[in-house]
């Protein structure tokens, strides 16, 4: 086992914003790259945008903006979606670098140089969507497969790479490696395209049709075709050929991709590395498409789900958990919004939740708080113990053969177990006798050992979650972060140990979710039942103001409910309770300008003292608070 990692998402297009698809890529990257190092390895993790080609040349006409100041502004998108998907890479790369460009013209230079590059005239099917000729057996019903178009005959003279020549060498590669390209049906279907004479690779485009590329160092006439230098960043943000990184990184590279670009990875990108002297990728790890009724989404279709939306409507560890909880990687899965509800209600609030805070409660009301020792385990908390031991070992097989939804399964299975056995082990019973008061203290510390593994079975896909968990079980910040062997060895938490009061790890869901891309649309007007008429005075009376949002945090135990500190421009901040915890999480909301009442008398709501209302929309699909459409100073009045 090698003590390197190298993993990679596909760069995306800046032809249009990032999507939910996007997103799955870049955060089952992040999950891999965090398993990894659990496990001690040293990893790079790599994403970044595709810049160059047609396709943007033509989006950017579009938008009526210099191709340049799109490229920049949309693949600026790319970027801050990262760390808002919770993902944490070491690089973004981009192909319209300099670093970048330098590498393709050297990689182009070497197949040149050793004559797999030559020129010659050639007549085509091209699909523009997918920037590539298209042979006629590669079509459906005479269209992209992707794109659903049809693709535009075309002539020109061209430069072309001897893809051919290769063939035979990649075919035993891949027979030689079995896992060179996985799951096994994408390396099948790899073989199975490999039975068919290989074609050559048109390799650039004339300047004349189309100027915005890397230019061929060996004839400037044309562009580099934007595939042959997309595939390159995968070395050049290593910094080959001498960098330093490339030589660490570049022997445990794994790629991901979904089936939409398998065929570049999987036969021009090894073909293009043996050409230039490279040696070839570890894994190439492909998977399905989240479609929207049957459709892949995708940005040509039209039924994109926004990824921040998404977010703010589900939480990111509840979005994060959902994607890959859904999708058996490899598979295609349906997304629709009542999955991910039932996924959160079920599984999060109820299964892990409720666990959690049950425990914390129990800890709590029978020993003051204070891990216990647990040191007389009775046979059913051996057995427990035995069945940590074993889930352990299958969650990291699964992680290993990317099966993460196997890998969550068996950790819901020992969480459901510790739920049995809370049920068995009636603590509450025990804690009347004397004699049952014996017991209890291993009966919670088997309890809460268990979640403490929980805690780093979900850490690669749930870090936040992971992290509050073990800092809530008395661990310090820089402690709580677990490693694969860490979810191998009952008994690390110490006795001692204070917890803090229960928190609800995951609120439910309460809204009636819907299927489809409901995010964008508005919510329908609930009532309309007329209401009673009042006098101008009595608009008078409601001191409406803006007030900026301070702070916001959920109220333990209430559900629904968020607590605000807001400036209205006063001495003194307010608070203000409101019922929106399930339409925001916290942190979204501040630093929003929001309306309130200011002068509604003051209330308690779950012992928490209120002084105003904020108004907001109450939509059938939550709350949307009201805002105000440029900054203003807070505690301006409203008229
Ligand atoms: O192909 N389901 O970029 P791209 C799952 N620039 N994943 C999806 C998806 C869906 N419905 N839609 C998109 C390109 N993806 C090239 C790549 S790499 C050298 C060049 C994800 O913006 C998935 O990872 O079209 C897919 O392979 C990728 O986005 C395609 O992104
Ligand atoms: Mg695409």
């Amino acid at each position: 086992m090698s003590d390197r990692f190298y993993i990679t998402t596909p760069i995306y297009y800046v032809n249009a914003p990032p999507h939910l698809g996007h997103a799955y890529t870049t955060i089952v990257a992040d999950v891999v790259c965090r398993f990894q190092q659990m496990t001690g390895k040293e990893t790079f993790f790599l994403t970044g945008t595709d810049e160059h080609g047609d396709k943007i040349v033509r989006a950017a006409e579009k938008s009526g903006i210099s191709t340049r100041e799109y490229v920049d502004r949309t693949s600026a998108l790319f970027e801050a979606l990262v760390p808002q998907l919770g993902a944490l890479p070491d690089d973004f790369i981009r192909t319209t670098q300099a670093r970048h460009i330098r590498v393709v013209e050297d990689i182009l230079n070497r197949i040149y140089d050793s004559g797999d590059i030559y020129f010659s005239e050639y007549e085509g099917l091209y699909c523009f969507g997918c920037e590539r000729f298209y042979q006629e057996r590669e079509l459906v019903d005479g269209k992209c497969p992707d794109h659903q178009s049809r693709p535009e005959l075309i002539r020109e003279s061209n430069y072309f790479f001897r893809m051919s020549r290769y063939q035979g060498w990649l075919i035993e590669h891949i027979q030689n490696h079995p896992d060179f390209i996985r799951p096994e049906r994408y390396r099948n279907e790899v073989l199975a395209f490999l039975r068919e004479p290989l074609e050559d690779l048109c390799i650039s485009r004339p300047k004349k049709r189309l100027d915005w590329g890397i230019a061929l160092p060996f004839d400037d006439r044309y562009v580099t075709y934007v595939w042959f230098d997309a595939l390159v960043n995968y070395i050049s943000a290593l910094g080959y050929p001498d960098g330093e990184r490339f030589h660490r990184f570049w022997p445990h590279a794994n790629h991901i991709v979904a089936k939409d670009i398998l065929k570049p990875h999987g036969i021009y990108w090894p073909i293009i590395l043996k050409a230039a002297g490279i040696d070839v990728y570890k894994h190439l790890n492909v998977h399905g498409y989240w479609n929207v009724d049957q459709s892949k989404m995708s940005k040509s279709l039209g039924n994109v789900v926004d990824p921040h939306a998404l977010k703010e409507r589900y939480g990111l560890d509840g979005l994060r958990y959902f994607l890959l909880r859904e999708m058996n990687f490899g598979l295609d899965a349906g997304f629709n919004h009542e999955a991910i509800v039932t996924r959160i209600n079920a599984d999060l609030a109820n299964d892990l939740g409720n666990l959690f805070s049950r425990v914390v409660a129990m800890v709590h009301k029978y020993t003051e708080g204070i891990v216990p020792a647990g040191d007389h385990p009775t046979d059913a908390m051996r057995e427990i113990q035995a069945i940590a031991r074993l889930t352990a070992e299958q969650y990291e097989t699964f992680m290993n053969e990317w099966a993460f939804h196997k890998a969550l399964g068996v950790t819901w299975e020992f969480i459901n177990h510790l739920n049995k056995f809370i049920d068995t082990a009636q603590p509450w019973h025990l804690f009347k006798s004397d004699e049952g008061r014996l017991q209890l203290g291993d009966v919670l510390y088997t309890l809460l050992e268990g979640l403490r593994i929980i805690a780093g079975f979900i850490q690669p896909v749930m870090p936040d979650t992971a992290r509050k968990m073990l800092t809530h079980l008395g661990l310090a910040e820089s402690e709580a972060e677990q490693s694969i062997a860490d979810v191998h060895t009952w008994g690390m938490l110490k006795p001692g140990l204070h917890l803090d009061k229960p928190i609800t790890l995951f609120p439910r869901i309460e809204n009636q979710a819907k299927t489809g891309n409901q995010m964008t649309e508005p919510s329908k007007p609930t009532a309309n039942t007329s209401p009673e008429e009042i006098t101008i005075d009595q608009v008078k009376a409601l001191d409406l103001r803006v007030a900026t949002v301070i702070a916001a945090e959920r109220i333990p135990k209430a559900n629904k409910l968020l607590k605000l500190t807001v400036d209205l421009g006063l001495a003194e901040n307010r608070t203000i309770v409101a019922g929106i915890a399930a339409s925001y999480e916290p942190e979204t909301l501040v630093g929003k300008q929001i309306v309130v009442v200011s002068n509604l008398k003051p209330t308690k709501l779950m012992g928490v003292a209120s002084q105003g209302m904020l108004l907001a929309a109450a939509g059938e699909d939550g709350s949307s608070v009201l805002t105000v459409d440029r900054p203003v100073q807070a505690g301006t009045g409203i008229r």
